[in-house]
């Protein structure tokens, strides 16, 4: 019960790997800020935690939006009385090699919700988390380590996100507040389907062969215990253990893994 009473803020807890890490707090008795856009899908999210032994909070935010991820601390602060933990988790993907890309917004859009969002949320909840001595966690992604086609934006945005939280995990160690970034390889969540194409809509569909790569509970589960272990990164897939090796020495091979999986789907 690592999570006892713990308040945690909790981005892109409306679906997919948010929504597993949300159920699996509540059941371990976490206090929840439940933060993503989709105010209806948040409420049934919140519904199952109380059901869990939860306590909850429902805050919709665009975490594209400044004013949005300041009000969600604060509201947080208010209710709660203070933050232990911050995920930063909500994302958005892509699915289109750059020359296909109609609009550069696309790009611009999934840097403002990967990486700004996430800075937003941390910047306004660092004063609290200081105080609480908390951890402050990154959902990135393989993809935050080594390029990957199809994903220019996205890897972009992933890097950047590493970047930023590995800067700031030195300047806050002295403080007692952690910081764990996690790198998802795929997940069998609703991301794929809402990746945007080219055309800068989303995909429609999923081309992962889903039953061959984890699901959303277990990635949380991983998540979850890597956070609680106060662990610097957690690396889930053995596919990802060996890339980060295997770069140093032969980088080429890495990119024909990359290609390959894509290709194939899982
Ligand atoms: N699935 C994978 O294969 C995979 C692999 C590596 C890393 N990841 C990372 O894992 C994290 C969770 O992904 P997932 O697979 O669970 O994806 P998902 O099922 O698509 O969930 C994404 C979550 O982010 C929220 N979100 C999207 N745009 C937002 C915005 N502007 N403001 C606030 N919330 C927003 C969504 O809620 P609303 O639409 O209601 O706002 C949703 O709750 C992401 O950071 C993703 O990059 C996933």
């Amino acid at each position: 019960m690592d999570f006892k009473d713990n308040v945690v803020i909790l981005t892109g807890a409306s679906t997919g790997i948010g929504e597993a890490m949300a159920h699996q707090l509540a059941g371990q008795g976490a206090w929840l800020a439940l933060a993503a856009r989709s105010a209806q899908k948040l409420e049934a999210v919140a519904a199952e935690c109380r059901a869990r032994g939860g306590r909850t909070l429902v805050v919709p935010t665009d975490v594209t939006d400044e004013a949005e991820c300041r009000e969600l601390v604060e509201r947080t602060v208010a209710e709660f009385g203070r933050v232990d933990t911050l995920i930063n988790n909500a994302g958005l993907s892509m699915w289109m090699k750059l020359e296909d890309v109609a609009d550069l917004g696309s790009l611009e859009y999934i840097m403002r919700v990967n990486f700004f969002g996430s800075m937003y949320c941390t910047y306004y909840a660092l004063p609290h988390l200081k105080r609480s001595r908390g951890r402050i966690v990154a959902v990135a992604s393989v993809a935050a380590r080594t390029g990957i086609p199809t994903r220019t934006g996205y890897a972009a945005s992933k890097h950047a996100l590493v970047g930023f939280m590995e800067s700031l995990r030195i300047e806050v160690e002295d403080d007692g507040v952690s910081v764990t970034i996690a790198f998802p390889d795929f997940v069998g969540s609703g991301m794929h389907t809402r990746s945007l194409g080219a055309d800068g809509q989303p995909l429609g569909h999923n081309p992962l062969q889903v039953d061959k790569i984890m699901t959303s509970d277990e990635c949380a589960r991983l998540i979850l215990a890597g956070v609680a272990a106060r662990q610097r990164q957690i690396v889930m897939s053995n596919r990802a253990r060996f890339g980060q090796w295997l770069k140093l020495i032969a980088p080429g091979r890495v990119d024909g893994i990359a290609k390959k999986a894509i290709e194939k789907g899982r």
